[in-house]
């Protein structure tokens, strides 16, 4: 995908209305600090263009960044941050699922985690969440860099195993900091986005 142009078009709160694109979708979640910003920079082969930060908890709307006038990268607020107060939780969680309940154009949905730690019980929710959503989510395994390459296959297994993936599940291994993954993310967003809905497999047919 060659980036020729870029704008956060959108930034939608815990009291705004999810916006009617009329471009297709693709969301990124994950628990906070996982990468999402960071890979959606990388995506875009920019620095900082989505704010990332050491500190969880930075992505705290869903943030919709318009490429090309084609699509929308969509960054999700993270979720599974202890020290988020109870109330601001409940309503993110509900804004996210506004977002996914009611976004016409979502194509696909992305599920960030950490490679080095087990999936959490946060992220096995939002997995079977977004399962219950209609969508098939595409694991990407973040902070790939962090890890030996020995060891990078007993990490995939884990995570495949927590989530409870089926067998056509889809994984990819993904560094912000190397860009391992980026061609193969680009390659598996463009898919979600040309790939027929069965329902309108059904309407073409019937
Ligand atoms: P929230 O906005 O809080 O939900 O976090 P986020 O998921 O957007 O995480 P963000 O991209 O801000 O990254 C969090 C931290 O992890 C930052 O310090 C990043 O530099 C670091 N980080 C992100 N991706 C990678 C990666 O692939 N490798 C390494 N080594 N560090 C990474
Ligand atoms: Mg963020």
């Amino acid at each position: 995908m060659v980036i020729r142009s870029l704008d956060l078009e959108t930034v939608c709160g815990i009291t705004s209305s999810i916006p009617e694109n009329d471009k297709p979708e693709i969301a990124f979640a994950g628990r906070s600090n996982v990468g999402k910003s960071s890979l959606i920079n990388a995506l875009l082969n920019r620095k900082s263009y989505a704010r990332t930060s050491s500190t969880p908890g930075k992505t705290q709307t869903i943030n919709f960044y318009n490429i090309n006038q084609e699509l929308y990268l969509v960054d999700l607020p993270g979720y599974g941050y202890a020290k988020v107060p109870l109330k601001a939780k409940e309503q993110w969680g509900r804004l996210i699922e506004r977002y996914l309940n009611g976004s016409k154009q979502l194509k696909g949905v992305f599920l960030l985690v950490d490679i080095r730690h087990a999936p959490s019980r946060d992220d096995k929710k939002m997995y079977d969440w977004i399962v219950s959503h209609g969508f098939q989510p595409i694991i990407v395994a973040t902070k790939v860099d962090k890890v030996k390459r020995s060891q990078l296959q007993k990490h995939i297994k884990i995570v495949k195993e927590e989530l409870q993936m089926t067998g056509d599940g889809k994984l990819i291994p993904f560094s912000s900091v190397t860009k391992q993954g980026r061609e193969e993310l680009w390659v598996s967003i463009e898919k979600s986005i040309e790939a027929v809905p069965s329902t309108d497999i059904g309407r073409a047919t019937s």
